[in-house]
């Protein structure tokens, strides 16, 4: 089968870099066309940054990284240092950048690549708030009825927060830019945390990274040894939860997942609940499905596939 076509769409952060190193570690099943920065985690001028750290110690210094918004459509950007340090990527010790960033705005690269390639082709993978998609759609309503899929990470049903007790932080940051997605009309993969909480970096997985004895192993290993710590003293879990990987792992074999396809609507206007996702698991409403809702992942083997697939790096 011929490689997915994406954009992977993020603002790293620990797990999104490892997303990304899954991303270009696996070229029969995924061509990467581009990456656009978006500000979350921390802002843009480090998401940016952190992004080509990535494609360097991926061995891909020809990527092409665009920069996009700096803050959300309509509220001040919050960020998460708390969990991810003050970089971003704190944990191993990387070289700064040496590829440029592109010239222009990421969101002019997602309308250029949607218009330019076939209908149908490209998949865009966001792993951050949705500003840069939804300033997209907003921009170019034409370029949604091209895009072949959205996978995303993003929202909670069982899990419900993260970054407050009803909203998990992607949506939470800009939930009016993922209200825009959601009611896009493009079909939509959702992995919430009721699935990412389940990819848990415990000790003898991270040992695996480490076992590698490669760069790429080594800097997984440091950044999950930095980012758990959080997880661990919040929820008792057993290691760091790799969120972002979800995704790409799903392009490559989406069997380890099983979800639901369901209504999933944003909350924009509650101030108690504001980014929540109203997720229609139990069929409640006769809303009309927008999303496959990932709630459930086969864990030993997506880590295993994730270990195979950075050794190559
Ligand atoms: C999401 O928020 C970020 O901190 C992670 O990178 C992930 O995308 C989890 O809520
Ligand atoms: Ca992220």
């Amino acid at each position: 089968m011929a490689a997915r076509r994406i954009i992977i769409d993020t603002d790293p952060g620990q797990d999104d870099a490892v997303a990304i190193l899954l991303a270009l570690a696996s070229p029969e099943e995924i061509e990467v066309l581009g990456i656009t920065a978006v500000a979350g985690n921390v802002p843009l001028a480090l998401t940016a940054r952190n992004a080509r750290i990535v494609c360097e110690l991926a061995g891909r210094p020809d990527m092409r990284v665009f920069a996009g918004c700096d803050r959300p459509l309509k509220r001040p950007l919050v960020t998460a240092e708390h969990v991810h340090g003050k970089t971003g990527l704190d944990g191993p010790v990387l070289p700064d950048p040496q590829m440029p960033l592109q010239e222009g705005h990421a969101v002019d690269f997602l309308i250029d690549t949607l218009r330019a390639e076939p209908a149908g082709t490209v998949t865009l993978c966001p792993l951050g708030p949705l500003t840069n998609i939804a300033t997209a759609f907003e921009r170019a309503p034409d370029i949604k009825e091209r895009v072949q899929q959205i996978v995303l990470m993003g929202g909670a049903y069982f899990e419900v927060g993260n970054i407050t007790p009803a909203a998990e932080f992607n949506i939470y940051v800009d939930p009016h830019a993922a209200d825009i997605v959601f009611k896009s009309g493009v079909p939509l993969v959702v992995m919430p945390l009721d699935v990412t909480h389940k990819a848990l970096v415990t000790p003898p997985r991270n040992d695996a990274f480490r076992a590698l004895g490669t760069p790429v192993g080594d800097a997984v290993a440091e950044m999950t040894d930095f980012f758990e710590r959080f997880d661990k003293e919040k929820y008792g879990s057993s290691g760091a939860p790799l969120h972002d990987p979800c995704v790409t792992a799903y392009l490559i074999r989406p069997e380890l997942f099983r979800g639901r396809h369901i209504n999933v609507e944003i909350e924009t206007t509650s101030d108690l609940t504001l980014g929540m996702t109203v997720a229609d698991w139990w069929g409640v409403t006769d809303r009309a499905a927008n999303a496959l809702f990932v709630g459930d992942l086969d864990a030993d083997g997506f880590f295993a596939l994730l270990t195979e697939r950075l050794a190559r790096l």
